[in-house]
């Protein structure tokens, strides 16, 4: 990797405790050297309204962001079998205005955590269906689906599950390498 990949974290969840923001702490504490992970913050981003012009600043500031950053890691837990509605509404503003989308031709790597056994799967196939539309490229492999994920993270929400530790840096260092292919 020629120069450092800087990858911002989007999380589906804006609950405190949020086992998906601690997957993204843990790949912020995990980052291999060269890879930096800044965990964007989507708690003043309004419903999505096409009344609203000019867009509101939280929109505006996090589109810079998305733009500015090399990669994209998205932790979503699964709501109902499907991605949770607040990450589908930050995706449907940063979609707008029509043909400036801020992930148009980004590199994005997903992970899931939930509480059950399929561990967000099933949300993870959601969300690439709606990252075709917005011309991002969602990579393949590996996975990252934590299943049972409370058992997977201490009180203070430290990952301390060791193979989740690991698939987390297989999956930072595919992403720069996927990121890197991109640019060819
Ligand atoms: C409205 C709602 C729907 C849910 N649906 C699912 C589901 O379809 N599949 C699943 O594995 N977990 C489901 N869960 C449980 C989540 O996995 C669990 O709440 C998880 O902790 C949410 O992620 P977070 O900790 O990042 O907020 C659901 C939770 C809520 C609140």
């Amino acid at each position: 990797m020629s120069t450092p990949l800087r990858v911002l974290g989007i999380s589906g969840s804006l609950r405190k405790g949020s086992l998906n923001t601690n997957l993204l702490k843990a790949a912020q504490e995990l980052a291999p050297s060269g890879i930096s992970v800044d965990i964007a913050d989507i708690s003043q981003i309004p419903p999505y309204n096409a009344d609203i012009d000019p867009f509101p600043a939280a929109v505006t500031a996090l589109k810079k962001q998305v733009e500015a950053a090399d990669a994209i890691l998205i932790a979503t837990p699964e709501y109902n079998f499907s991605i949770t509605g607040v990450l589908k509404n930050v995706l449907d503003w940063i979609s707008r205005p029509y043909g400036k989308c801020s992930l148009d031709d980004k590199p994005v790597a997903i992970m899931s955590a939930s509480t059950g056994m399929l561990g967000g799967g099933r949300a993870q196939y959601h969300l690439r269906q709606v990252l075709v539309e917005m011309n991002a490229h969602a990579m393949g492999k590996p996975e990252c689906i934590v299943t049972f994920a409370p058992e997977k993270f201490d009180t203070s929400g430290k990952l301390t599950d060791a193979k989740t530790r690991e698939k987390i840096v297989e999956m930072l260092t595919a992403l720069a390498a996927w990121t890197e292919r991109l640019r060819e």
